[in-house]
């Protein structure tokens, strides 16, 4: 059936909702060239502004999803699973979580980002390892996954083609912040990965997108009410992201923050221990992997399965294996050259972070891009000395800056001290997981 794009923008402007045909005559005509930026935008802006249904998000996905190739596990005769997590500072827990999963068998074939906005991506923090291959061929990532359980990669250009042009093209007409395309471009580029099951970590805070528990439990809500229709397990976890995740914010230094939690080893001098937020996280979105796998009966069951695979070494093991396949030189992780530490001018409690702004500041320094063409330095990062709710003296540091240069420490220290509120009161810090969402 011929549509007229014009007569589909005036429709959604109405706020009326498209079918699944009209979606794909809307879509497949703009991957093909048949739609043009223009209308797309128009369409995309319409849809800001009016929405979608549940169902409408849902036949989007399903649309975007078949926009290319798709990924067959079956022949695996297991389930198959991921975890998204809507994006933080810090936040580094795809580097244990898919090694660990896949150490209890059961397969994760990861599809992992760059970096987006102030938040870091799982790519570039494997890139920080030299030689880590993180654009394997779709018959190169399924192999490996059958071979040894897991492979991390970045999207290709076969996976969710209309996400890929669909997402730029938002970028630059103000139409990311969408609750219908954030859902149907998240979960297209999941479920094209061929998962039976499904884990989300959706973060709120001063660091996450989601500024408020009640945005991220919307989030939640759509993303899961899609995996439901797409007849997934999914289970997500609301988590607070108001200041980064474990110590470090950067690229190598995340991977060696995850080495020191697999090995049980220190890290730039800091004992294991102080990577407790970030291990207790891994654990739990680890739990839930493995009850939506199949292979635990409970999430309780998952966490001491969980905890079991990362102290008896297993998960460090399969990480080392999936870094000899992805060519990842472990024993060349490079260390910062360069620091500079941060001192606290007042004496209290350490009451919020900017987490957004400390993930900036990391950027500004290298260790992220502002635009495409920059060029990471993978030692840049910042090492965050203070928890929330720790006590401060003045003097004391509360941040060393890392590189291999100085680039933009001078800027990265006022952002940093600006970032961070220091008050006389002792704050109340809640729980790291705020929520666990079932469906
Ligand atoms: N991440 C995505 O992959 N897509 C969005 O639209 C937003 C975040």
């Amino acid at each position: 059936m011929t549509y007229f794009p014009a007569e589909l923008i005036k429709k959604k402007r109405a706020g009326l909702a498209h079918d699944r045909a009209e979606l794909e005559f809307l879509i497949n005509g703009f991957v093909a060239g048949t739609i043009p930026d223009y209308q797309m935008a128009a369409w995309l802006m319409a849809v800001f502004f009016k929405g979608m249904t549940a169902t409408e998000t849902s036949e989007l996905t399903h649309v975007m999803l078949h926009s290319g190739r798709t990924l067959d596990f079956s022949s695996l005769h297991k389930p198959v699973v991921d975890k998204h997590s809507t994006g933080g500072v810090g936040d580094k827990t795809s580097l244990i979580l898919a090694p660990l999963v896949a150490a209890a068998g059961i397969p994760v074939p990861m599809i992992a980002g760059r970096g987006l906005g102030h938040t870091g991506g799982t790519l570039d923090k494997l890139e920080a390892l030299p030689g880590f291959r993180i654009a394997l061929s779709l018959d190169e990532f399924q192999a490996q996954v059958a071979a040894l359980g897991t492979a991390l990669t970045g999207q290709t250009a076969e996976i969710c083609p209309a996400d890929k042009r669909i997402y730029a093209l938002r970028d630059v007409t103000g139409t990311i912040e969408s609750l219908p395309l954030i859902c149907a471009s998240i979960m297209s580029k999941k479920l094209a990965e061929g998962i039976n099951g499904l884990v989300l970590d959706v973060k709120h805070g001063s660091g996450a997108f989601m500024k408020t528990v009640e945005q991220a439990d919307l989030l939640a809500d759509k993303l899961m009410e899609i995996g439901q229709h797409h007849g997934k397990r999914v289970i997500a976890l609301l988590t607070r992201m108001d200041e980064p995740l474990g110590r470090f914010i950067g690229n190598a230094v995340e991977v060696g923050e995850c080495i020191a939690i697999m090995k049980n080893e220190p890290y730039l001098g800091r004992p294991p221990e102080d990577f407790a937020d970030t291990r207790e996280l891994t654990l739990e979105l680890a739990a839930a992997m493995l009850w939506v796998g199949g292979a635990s009966p409970s999430l309780e069951h998952g966490r001491a399965q969980a905890e079991d695979l990362l102290v008896s070494g297993k998960a460090w093991q399969k990480f080392a294996e999936i870094c000899r396949a992805q060519g990842g030189q472990l024993e060349q992780l490079p260390t910062p050259t360069v620091r500079q530490v941060v001192r606290s001018t007042a004496n209290g409690y350490v009451a919020a972070y900017d987490t957004e702004k400390l993930g900036l500041a990391a950027i500004a320094m290298g260790g992220g891009r502002l635009k495409t063409s920059d060029v990471i330095d993978p030692v840049a990062g910042i090492e965050v000395h203070k928890k929330l709710g720790d006590a401060v003296v003045e003097g004391e540091t509360l941040f060393t800056l890392l590189g291999g240069s100085r680039r933009s420490f001078d800027e990265a220290s006022a952002m940093v001290v600006a970032a961070t509120t220091i008050s006389l009161q002792k704050p109340v810090v809640p729980s790291l997981i705020t929520k666990r969402k079932v469906i």
